[in-house]
Formats: structure tokens, sequence, C-alpha cells
């Protein structure tokens, strides 16, 4: 009968405090003061806290929190918990002055829960594409609070292609899904694809801020051929007897083949360099390079223009003079003896 009678003026003096603290002046000018004046805390981790009210202050004062123990030292309420395992705490220090008057201060306690894990996904689950299409990227943030300070970002390699934060609020652990498409080019072929989540909990929070990664996926990406050769003087003029050397190289997923055609028909070359190691003007004309894969293609036509060797006709003409000269000369000098 008594133990009842204790403990339900218990409960009434409690809920008598809760009354007058739900209705108590935060704006007061000696409020009671928190150190840490805010609080960031793993779940589960064990942290502490101290309110020192008022030190004039005559009347009695107390600390509403509902875990943990509470000791008092003169006008220091210290407060500590082993294992934080409330996710919504609203811990209030507070005094009453003689007039009757409430006088309060709030600690600000965030609780939060790094991401149990992060995966990432593709909407038809393919991680091979083609150039120009539209890739669904899906990173899933699993069992996280608070989620208002969740930031998602998606990477290809050390390449950031998008940073996503929920809309979401709430102090419990919320799991959650990002989406981000971007459209993919041929620098994401082989590309490593992951996303991470990252708890941005202010300078309060553990420094460097909770990340957890999701696993890599490597990306095919098939694109048609593209020119990366040299270019090539239009037209390419030669003499006969030199070299003629052509290229054509593309890049290209999968590898591009080449096929030549030639002025005098139709080359065995498979490959993007076309070599001639000795010309002769039968060689000039227009030569067709004709690159391609399973994406597309592309022809490279190039002119060439081969002249004729002169200095060796003038060579054989001048041996030719000089041995008619030499034959003149021997006719007229023997006519010329006879005589
Ligand atoms: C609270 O006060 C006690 C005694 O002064 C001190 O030992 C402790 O470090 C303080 N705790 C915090 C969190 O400031
Ligand atoms: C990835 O997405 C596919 C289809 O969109 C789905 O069937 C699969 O369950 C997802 N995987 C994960 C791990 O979420
Ligand atoms: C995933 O790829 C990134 C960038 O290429 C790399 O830094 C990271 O170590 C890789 N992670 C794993 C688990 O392979
Ligand atoms: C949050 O809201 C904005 C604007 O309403 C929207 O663009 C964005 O996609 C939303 N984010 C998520 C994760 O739903
Ligand atoms: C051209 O010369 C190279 C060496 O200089 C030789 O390997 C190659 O077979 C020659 N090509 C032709 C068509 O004669
Ligand atoms: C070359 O590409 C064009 C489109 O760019 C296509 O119409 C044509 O069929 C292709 N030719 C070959 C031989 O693949």
């Amino acid at each position: 009968m008594l133990i009842s009678y204790i403990f339900l003026s218990v409960s009434l003096l409690n809920s008598l405090h809760d009354f007058h603290v739900s209705s108590c002046d935060h704006s007061c000018a000696d409020k009671p003061v928190f150190t840490p004046s805010r609080l960031v805390v793993k779940y589960g981790d064990p942290t502490s806290a101290n309110c020192s009210v008022c030190q004039h202050c005559q009347s009695s004062f107390g600390l509403e929190i509902p875990v943990g123990n509470k000791k008092e030292n003169g006008h220091l309420i210290s407060w500590k918990v082993d294992h934080l395992t409330e996710w919504s705490l609203s811990p209030m220090c507070y005094y009453n002055t003689a007039a009757g008057h409430q006088c309060c201060s709030s600690l600000k306690i965030t609780v939060y829960n790094p991401p149990d894990n992060v995966v990432l996904n593709i909407t038809g689950n393919s991680w091979v594409w083609s150039e120009g299409q539209n890739i669904p990227l899906e990173c899933s943030v699993q069992n996280v609070a608070p989620v208002e300070n969740l930031r998602v970002t998606f990477y290809r390699g050390q390449r950031q292609l998008g940073q996503k934060q929920s809309n979401k609020t709430g102090d419990k652990p919320v799991s959650e899904t990002f989406h981000l498409d971007f459209t993919s080019t041929k620098e994401d072929n082989g590309g490593e694809f992951w996303c991470e989540a990252e708890l941005l909990l202010g300078p309060d929070g553990p420094q460097p801020p909770p990340v957890v990664k999701s696993q890599n996926f490597s990306a095919t990406v098939f694109y048609e051929p593209y020119l990366t050769g040299a270019s090539h003087p239009s037209p390419t003029v030669l003499t006969e007897g030199n070299p003629l050397q052509l290229d054509c190289f593309a890049v290209g997923n999968p590898r591009p083949t080449y096929t030549w055609a030639v002025p005098s028909g139709v080359s065995p070359t498979k490959s993007s360099v076309l070599i001639i190691n000795s010309t002769t003007t039968e060689d000039k004309g227009q030569y067709t390079c004709f690159v391609s894969n399973s994406q597309g293609n592309v022809t490279v036509k190039f002119d060439v223009e081969v002249k004729r060797d002169y200095t060796k006709h003038y060579i054989a003409a001048a041996i030719i003079g000089a041995a008619v000269v030499i034959f003149l000369v021997v006719i007229i000098y023997f006519k010329c003896y006879k005589k």
C-alpha cells in the first residue's frame, strides 16, 4: 500500500515536471548550459554531457532524460550512458526561479547509424552498353540514420557522375534507393562504376564522416570506329620510285577491320597501314580505306599523285647525245685524215 502510494506520488511529480518543462521559458537570460552544446553519437555507443544551472539559484533544478545515469554535484548535473539505443532524445535541463518561473535549455542529440550496406545496381542488369545509350543506375543504401544527413555519390573510376540527397526526414534508420541517369560514352568502356554513401554530420560528428562504398562493376561500351591516325596532305604528291605509306588507323569497340581499294584494284592488305615500297606511275589515283565494326563504319579517301622521274631520262639523253657527238667527231676526223 505504502509502495503504491509512493509510486503514485512519483508519477504525479513526474507528470507535473513534464507539464512544467513543456511550458518552460527557453529564452530566459540565465539559461542552464550544456557541455558540450551538441552531441553526435553512433547508435549503441557511450556518451555523456553536463548541465550547469545558474549559480545563485536556490530553488529546484533538474535534467530530464529517460536513459543513462544522472549525478548532481552542486549546480552541475552530469549525465552518462554506456550504450545509447534511443533514436529520438531531447534532454531538457531546467531550474525554477524564486518567482515560480521555469528556465530551460535543451540538448540537441543526433544519433546516427552508418548504412549496413550499399549496393549499386542497374535497371535491366546489363553492364554491356552501346554508345549514347541512357544508363539508369541505382544505388541502394540500407538501414541508415538520420537520412537527411545522407549524401550519395555515383562514380566512374575517380570521376563523379552525380550526387543525390534524400527528401525524407526522421530519426530512425531507413533504406532508400537513389537513381542516376546518364548517357554512355566511349570513355565509359572498361570503367569501374560504384557509388558511396556518406553521412554528413557536421563539425561535431566523426572526422572524416562515415563512408560506405558499394561493390564495383566494370562496363563494356560498344562504339563505332573513329580515326586517330595523322591526317595526310591531299593529294599526296611523290616521285616514282619512292615509297608510299597511307594510314587510316581507327579506334573502336569491337576492334575495327580495314579494307583497302587501290587504283589497280583491291589490295590484300587487312591492316590500317598500306605500304608500297617503290611506286610507279601506275600507282597514282584514289585509295580508299574502309574501316568498320559492328557499330558503324568510316571511309577515308587518299588522292595520290605519282610524278615521272625525269632525271633518269635526262641522263639517258645526255649519254646518247655524247655518243652521237663522239661518233660525228670520229667520222669527221677520219674524212679529213684521208684527204
Ligand atoms: C562533466 O563534469 C565532470 C566533473 O566536472 C567532468 O569530469 C566531465 O569530464 C564533464 N563531462 C563533460 C562531457 O563535459
Ligand atoms: C538489380 O536490378 C534487377 C532488375 O532491375 C533486380 O532484378 C535485382 O534484384 C537487383 N539487384 C539488387 C541487388 O538490388
Ligand atoms: C573500385 O574502383 C575504384 C576506382 O577504379 C577503386 O579505387 C577501388 O579500389 C575499387 N574497389 C574495389 C573493391 O575493387
Ligand atoms: C527530392 O526532391 C527533388 C525536388 O522535388 C527531386 O528532384 C529529387 O529527385 C528528390 N530526391 C529523391 C531522392 O527522391
Ligand atoms: C617492303 O620493304 C620491306 C622492308 O624494307 C619488306 O619487308 C617488304 O616485304 C617490302 N614489301 C614489298 C611489297 O615488297
Ligand atoms: C556503313 O554505315 C552506314 C551507316 O552509317 C550503313 O548504312 C552501311 O550499311 C554500313 N556499311 C557496311 C558495309 O557496314
